[in-house]
């Protein structure tokens, strides 16, 4: 059943980051990838989200010492991994070690001990993944801006991903790097004129924005600024349909399994 699943949805078109970005569908992001039922930005999480068809599966990545890439959320090792009983020491910093040294890590049984072995996937291979029957929304946490728009490049796959941050500078740098690339600034606090109006000074097509942030009043203010509006994370029936009702543009969930169920339900 489910390689049927995943057979249809690699038959699918294939529509680029920007198609969706600049269609009227309110897209289905799917946070950390299926992340309500498997461990967060690991390659389970991706391919399992895969067969709900989100419009977006969404990424956390870090750059190692040697300068890899690898995908996981927080700064540190310990929430996610078995970093302290393997390596012997708390709250190791992902920028301090090389990508060999991350290789062993167990990044699966902390959220379940059946995901035992899951391991801390590249962005590279996480792109691969991924790419397979979604689009990327791929969020840097930290890591320079050309060798994330290099790897894009090598691997052919910038049209079918939007580059996130909360640091709106490495936005900028991307788009300096390549303006054709699809980009989104996130937020938090109110999202008000003079955010606003800095987000026009750097340009891009989204705001993604801290849902308990945004109300009718906002996003409508954003859309009358240029920009299309995403919001993250929303896991409530009631406040996505809240949302929606307000002309939200983009759902991050980790619940991408049962979003458009709750979408398609009355009010
Ligand atoms: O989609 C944006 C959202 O992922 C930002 O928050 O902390 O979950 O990365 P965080
Ligand atoms: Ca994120």
């Amino acid at each position: 059943m489910a390689d049927a699943l995943l057979a249809n949805v690699a038959a699918a078109p294939r529509p680029t980051a920007a198609e969706l970005v600049n269609g009227s569908d309110l897209l289905v992001i799917a946070h950390r990838g299926l992340s309500s039922r498997f461990p967060e930005n690991t390659l389970p999480a991706f391919t399992e989200a895969l067969p709900f068809k989100p419009d977006f599966i969404e990424l956390d990545y870090r750059h190692t010492s040697d300068g890899v890439p690898i995908v996981i959320h927080d700064a540190k090792l310990d929430r996610t991994t078995n970093s302290v009983s393997l390596l012997g020491a708390k709250e190791i910093v992902i920028g301090e070690k090389k990508a060999a040294e991350l290789k062993p890590l167990d990044a699966g049984t902390w959220f379940d001990a059946k995901f035992a072995g899951t391991y801390l996937p590249t962005l590279d291979e996480s792109l691969d993944a991924i790419l397979a029957g979604s689009c990327c929304m791929v969020e840097r946490k930290d890591g320079d801006a050309k060798t994330l728009v290099e790897l894009l490049h090598k691997k052919q796959v910038a049209a079918r991903c939007i580059v996130q941050a909360f640091d709106w500078d490495f936005i900028a740098d991307v788009r300096k790097l390549d303006p054709s690339i699809v980009t989104g600034l996130l937020g938090k606090d109110p999202l008000d004129a003079e955010k606003l109006a800095k987000a026009r000074e750097i340009g891009s097509e989204v705001v993604g924005w801290r849902e308990s942030d945004l109300n009718a009043a906002s996003i409508a203010a954003a859309h009358a600024a240029g920009f299309k509006v995403w919001s993250y994370t929303v896991d409530k029936p009631e406040r996505a349909r809240e949302l929606a009702a307000a002309g939200l543009d983009g759902l991050i969930t980790n619940k991408a399994d049962l979003a458009r169920d709750w979408l398609a339900s009355p009010r």
